[in-house]
């Protein structure tokens, strides 16, 4: 089985699907592997590393041709699913839910398409799958240095011959996986570090990193299923907002996380509160992409300086800033989901199980995930059978994912985290 790594072709994507790394284990288990010359550029492995690591580098014609299964970051551009040919499988962060139309096109190719991003994140043998996870955390820690980078003064207490330095304040608004990373650098950086989020068991993970969690009077519970937050209601909103105008008023450093599964990000930074702040200090809103973001004003992928002198930062991709340790993660991510599909040396799947039930998105022609379908006001296709025979008594039809990430979102959902 001959398993291919492009070249990402997005715009600033600097990150590469396999690293060296964990080329050797694929070899061992008997997987050719491929890499595009070039594809590791970006994240500093260049191909004499996938040539040492047993890979075997290749033009991008030859890469599609041979290839059974290619392995890529983000989704492919239309020209690249023109290259994909039928029975070919593609994984990556295809992002059915944010474009379906490239998943009706790669199943008009006759891909199997199978994306990360609707992996159900909670099952624990998912966990070392969990590419929205460990992307989320390369970017908590990276918007904290950004933010000390953009900060005219110390984050921590500093006492020296010359004068104190006070220690910056900082908030954390959303402590899922970004937010807790960002906690844990901004406290070894040694600002003051606040949290908050609507979820109450965000506390105790908030106050065991050391950061000091902001309980609101307006919103008391807003857990929603399977870990994530519930959109909150108008009034909740309201009330929210105004009530945490008040305290982004004596921060020095704001970095938001903040998300809703299949909604747009909730606005947490009014532009009222960013005139409270003093000059001088710096947001970084994790959350901004073009369906909007966590702060009013913000601007996906710019920075700029208001009037009152605050700057506000709403970088895009963060991950792709931090290529090499991003895509280390990513490989492993991508490759225990590779691992997962293949058996006897085949990509095999089995329609049974709650992975592959979850993050196959199209199969034999169709589009096989129902939230996906759903989207595109087709009918979700019957999956085809697994190869090996059913046991008796046959199998229910796989359930819907009940993963949140594979719901059917409103027009305006969140993109995934790494595009
Ligand atoms: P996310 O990216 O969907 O959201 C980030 C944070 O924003 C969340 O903590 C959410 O509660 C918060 N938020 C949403 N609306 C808000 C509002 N109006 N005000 C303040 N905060 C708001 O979340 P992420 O990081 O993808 O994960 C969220 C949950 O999933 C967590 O409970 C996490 O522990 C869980 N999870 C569990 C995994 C597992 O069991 N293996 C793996 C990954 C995540």
């Amino acid at each position: 089985m001959k398993v291919a790594v492009p070249r990402e072709s997005a715009p600033n994507e600097r990150r590469v699907a396999l690293v060296p790394e964990v080329i050797g284990k694929l070899v061992k288990s008997g997987i050719e592997v491929l890499v595009e010359s070039g594809a590791g550029a970006g994240s500093a492995f260049p191909d004499s590393a996938y040539t040492d690591a047993g890979a075997k580098v290749v033009s991008e014609a030859e890469l599609y041709s041979q290839a059974d299964v290619v392995l890529r970051v983000q989704k492919p551009s239309a020209a690249e699913v023109g290259k994909l040919r039928s029975g070919q499988a593609l994984i990556g962060l295809l992002q059915p839910l944010i474009d379906p139309q490239t998943a009706q096109a790669l199943a008009a190719q006759g891909v199997t398409a199978i994306s990360l991003d609707a992996l159900p994140r909670t099952l624990s043998r998912a966990q070392t799958m969990d590419a929205l996870s460990s992307q989320a955390n390369v970017g908590g820690y990276k918007a904290v240095l950004i933010a000390a980078e953009a900060y005219p003064r110390y984050f921590p207490l500093l006492t020296t011959a010359a004068g104190t330095a006070k220690p910056a304040n900082l908030l954390i608004l959303g402590i899922g996986v970004a937010g807790l990373a960002a906690i844990g650098t901004a406290k070894r950086l040694g600002a003051l570090v606040h949290a908050y989020d609507v979820r109450p068991e965000t506390r105790e993970q908030a106050e065991s990193l050391g950061a000091k969690f902001l309980q609101l009077k307006s919103v008391a519970d807003a857990s929603g299923s399977g870990g994530y937050a519930r959109e909150l209601t108008a009034e909740e909103a309201a009330a929210q907002k105004a009530e945490l105008e008040g305290l982004i008023g004596g921060m020095d450093v704001v970095i938001t996380t903040a998300q809703v599964p299949g909604r747009k990000p909730p606005v947490l930074v009014t532009k009222n509160a960013v005139n409270l702040m003093k000059p001088g200090s710096v947001i970084v809103d994790m959350a901004a992409s073009d369906l909007g973001g966590n702060v009013e004003i913000s601007r996906a992928g710019e920075t700029f300086t208001t009037e009152n002198g605050v700057t506000i930062i709403a970088p895009a991709n963060i991950p792709a800033t931090m290529p090499a340790g991003a895509s280390a993660f990513y490989a492993r991510n991508i490759s225990a989901l590779l691992v997962h599909f293949v058996k006897d040396g085949a990509m095999t799947y089995d329609m049974a199980d709650e992975i592959t039930s979850a993050t196959v998105i199209t199969q034999g022609g169709k589009v096989v995930q129902a939230a996906t379908a759903k989207l595109l006001g087709v009918e979700p296709a019957a999956p085809a059978p697994a190869p090996a025979p059913a046991p008796e008594p046959a199998p229910e039809p796989a359930a819907p994912a009940e993963a949140p990430a594979a719901e059917a979102p409103a027009a305006d959902a969140k993109p995934e985290a790494g595009a």
